[in-house]
């Protein structure tokens, strides 16, 4: 059935802006009193609200009362939510300027979390996982992506993607699984690198293809996970086997962005490592870089360099890495307006790097922006200006609008 949304104070529509580069805050397209015409889910049209009275005289209105700002929903292209347990602890011995390796010896890091949610069962994985998705779709986040990458060995890993799978049939959030079994060599399998990863391969991988549970794979490629040769070799197995391939790159040390373009990846994600000859390589790619400001203040490190991946002509999108270790705050909105400012990035960059240039980043393409054809998936901030919502860093909250 026809709906008639509106009238927002303003709408910004994200429409004309381009995919890839530097914006400018004067080609964001601004419909004042703006309506939105939808229909089973779709945009049927963005324009003025009487207008659109006018010309739909029997359509059902949803009337919106006081000052609102309409965006597309949020997508978050990176998100590791599917866990059971806590890393506090870790958290507190970093910021007791303990290390990394510390934290490790001491039973914290990626196997921690590994332990914990082995030991969960899938019910309870997805419940975890609801609460999670609830709360970021409350914060404007339509579009979720979301890791395996906990378990480790394949029932572990099946159960974590059967979760997911089980999730998005009880929310509203349009969630995004990816297999991220090459996480780390777990601490209990007997070979190295290249050894798991061929395991992943054979077993774990035709499975996850015959459920159709997910069709895109990750590989950490760091000094502590996978490097760069084994790296490789798997991720052309994969896409041999059609997943879609996207890459934790340059978190610590570099390597991971050039095996991600080297191997037609979607995304390389993290890239707080990187240096210009990284950023030129992502720039003249079709990969979108991915920068996770939430990882930057969960470990008190730098932050990408967002500013030079724009100018440099990349993709650029921001996204959260929710994760109990690394990243634990998950406010999405909040984090893209601390790196804009330490970064330089202006309004329009920053919503586009949350919005359609997100969604290129797992192949999608129909939503992101307002207009005839997209999603309807919309978000609505109780304020009369667009440049109150990064302003309020994260503080005001959106009314989600389908
Ligand atoms: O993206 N870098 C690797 N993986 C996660 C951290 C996961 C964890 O610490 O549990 C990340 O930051
Ligand atoms: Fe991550």
């Amino acid at each position: 059935m026809k709906k008639l949304i509106g009238p927002f104070t303003q709408i910004l529509t994200l429409a004309g802006l381009g995919l890839k580069g530097a914006l400018s805050d004067d080609d964001l397209q601004i419909i004042s009193q703006g309506g939105v015409l939808v229909e089973n889910g779709l945009i049927l049209a963005v324009d003025d609200f009487e207008a659109l009275r006018k010309a739909n005289p029997s359509t059902t209105i949803e009337e919106i009362t006081g000052d609102h700002v309409l965006l597309p929903g949020f997508v978050d292209c990176h998100t590791h939510i599917c866990f059971a347990g806590s890393r506090a602890k870790d958290y507190a011995m970093r910021i007791q300027g303990k290390t990394y390796l510390e934290i490790a010896k001491a039973g914290g890091g990626i196997w921690d979390s590994v332990t914990q949610t082995r030991a969960a069962d899938e019910d309870l994985l997805e419940r975890l996982l609801l609460q999670r998705i609830e709360r970021h779709l409350a914060e404007g986040v339509t579009t979720i992506e979301i890791k395996s990458g906990y378990g480790l060995e394949t029932a572990s890993e099946l159960k974590q993607l059967r979760a997911i799978a089980k999730a998005s049939t009880q929310t509203k959030a349009s969630l995004v699984s990816t297999c991220l079994a090459a996480h780390m060599v777990p601490k209990d399998f007997s070979g190295g690198q290249s050894e798991y990863l061929n395991y992943v391969f054979h077993d774990l991988l035709p499975v996850i293809k015959n459920e159709n549970l997910s069709n895109r794979v990750d590989i950490f490629i760091e000094e502590s996970a996978f490097d760069a040769k084994n790296a490789l070799t798997y991720l052309n197995r994969a896409k041999q086997m059609d997943f879609d391939i996207t890459v934790h790159a340059d978190q610590f040390t570099t390597g991971g962005s050039a095996v991600a373009v080297k191997s037609g990846a979607v995304s390389a994600d993290h890239l707080e490592a990187s240096r210009d000859v990284e950023i030129k390589l992502l720039a003249n790619s079709d990969t979108v870089a991915v920068v996770l400001p939430g990882a930057s203040l969960g470990l008190g490190m730098q932050y990408a360099p967002a500013r030079k991946l724009l100018d440099a002509g990349a993709c650029l999108a921001i996204a959260s890495d929710w994760n109990p270790g690394s990243a634990p705050m998950g406010d999405l909105l909040m984090q893209a307006a601390v790196i804009s400012t330490a970064e330089k990035l202006n309004t329009a960059e920053v919503f586009a790097s949350l919005t359609f240039r997100a969604a290129k980043a797992l192949r999608l393409n129909d939503r992101g922006i307002l207009a005839p054809g997209m999603r309807a998936d919309m978000q609505a901030y109780p304020t009369n200006d667009y440049k109150e919502i990064l302003y309020h860093q994260g503080k005001l909250k959106p009314l989600i609008i389908y």
